[in-house]
């Protein structure tokens, strides 16, 4: 394999995914190994570094290169999904430890810790984490092990300041995790703040293509917690199948210019849609109502990120009918993908959600952002 040379951008090191060559076919993409287990040498040894595939796949290593790369981190590590790599990282605590959350975050995550955190004795704290006096507050010097943040979070997109909560966290003596997720490593790179850990649902942004679920990790230093999320992962075994691993790394190529393109159309559409009469509040980082502006444009570069909500006015009836009546735009779950999707986010969280429940979330893709405008407004004029 060759490798990469430092001087390369971000977009260039992606495109190229390190401009890694196979060396025997010379072939510039890589190949996919199925092989579930990979031959002993005569004397025992494992020189080529496989043994067996539930985590030691040669398919995921150009992957894993780029991602720890873009993110300017020691390693990463692929997962089944962005829950497994979530999750992993919780199962690495212990019965006692006390751990603080982001209030509102991906509800799927936020929903799981809370039962982990019942079943086996780990305390945990949510708390509104961009507010780092709330933060400050929070953590338990001695027995806080892990901050978990998200940024910019689902659905409100708050913007939580990473340099700020990795200080918290580290006098604290714990871990600054950050769900990178909507950020993507174009936009924010965390580990370069002080985070510890990145997480990425590889499902959204890293992929693309709305056809991979995959998660991962990556670490600003290879240390003594990075070697025991690495034994979750062998010994969970919730990894990534090959296949879906040549597919990410294929989606990441581009990963770049989508991320750029599509977040200048969501800047583009926010704007538009501060001026509908139908709409209450438009929530997006870019925009300077929004709390979490100012902040935003230190952290983020390139662009605020693809994903925005609309508070609609007339309640959840309204939400409803728009989503209902949208031609180009899909009404379906996630984001990230190049077709861009909205979805009533409450109907999806149920009982006890904080999300508001006139509140519709748009994954913004990569159409034409006059198409996109003309069927939002339309969908929004017929309620
Ligand atoms: C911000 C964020 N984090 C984590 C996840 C979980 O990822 P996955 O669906 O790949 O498990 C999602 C999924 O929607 C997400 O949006």
């Amino acid at each position: 394999m060759n490798s990469d040379s430092p001087t390369w951008s971000p977009r260039t090191k992606a495109a190229q995914a390190l401009g890694w060559v196979d060396e025997r076919t010379r072939a510039v993409t890589p190949a996919i190994h199925p092989s579930t287990t990979f031959i002993r040498d005569a004397d025992n040894q494992h020189r080529a570094g496989y043994s067996y595939s539930r985590d030691e796949n040669p398919t995921y290593d150009q992957a894993e290169a780029l991602l720890a790369e873009l993110e300017g981190g020691a390693g990463a590590m692929l997962f089944a999904s962005g829950m497994a790599a979530a999750t992993a990282v919780f199962h690495t605590l212990r019965a006692g430890d006390h751990v603080v959350a982001q209030e509102v975050m991906y509800w799927g995550l936020r929903r799981w810790i809370k039962d982990f955190a019942d079943r086996y004795g780990i305390e945990v704290s949510f708390v509104a984490t961009w507010d780092l006096d709330a933060l400050a507050q929070a953590v338990r010097p001695g027995a806080t092990k892990l901050v978990w943040i998200e940024t910019p979070a689902n659905p409100m997109w708050h913007v939580v300041d990473i340099a700020g909560a990795a200080e918290i966290a580290h006098r604290a003596g714990a871990r600054l995790a950050v769900d990178s997720t909507v950020a993507t490593p174009v936009l924010t790179r965390p580990l370069g703040l002080g985070a510890d850990l990145v997480m990425h649902a590889g499902t959204k942004y890293l992929n693309g293509h709305s056809d991979v679920v995959a998660g991962a990790l990556v670490t600003r230093e290879a240390d003594e917690d990075w070697q025991a999320l690495g034994l979750v992962r062998h010994d969970g075994g919730a990894v990534l199948g090959p296949f879906e691993a040549w597919l990410l790394l294929r989606g990441m190529r581009t990963l770049p210019l989508r991320v750029v393109e599509s977040s200048r159309t969501a800047l583009t559409l926010a704007r538009r849609l501060v001026g509908h009469d139908r709409v209450g509040e438009v929530l997006y980082p870019g925009l300077q109502s929004h709390p979490g502006h100012a902040l935003a444009a230190r952290q983020m570069e390139g662009g605020f990120g693809a994903m925005l909500s609309i508070r609609t006015k007339g309640g959840e009836a309204a939400a409803i009918r728009t989503a209902a009546n949208v031609a180009l735009w899909k009404r379906a779950t996630s984001l990230g993908g190049v077709e861009s999707l909205i979805e009533h986010r409450a109907s999806v969280e149920g009982p006890g959600t904080p999300v508001p429940s006139d509140l519709l979330r748009l994954s913004v893709g990569l159409e034409d952002p006059d198409d996109l405008i003309q069927d939002l407004e339309a969908a929004l004029d017929a309620v």
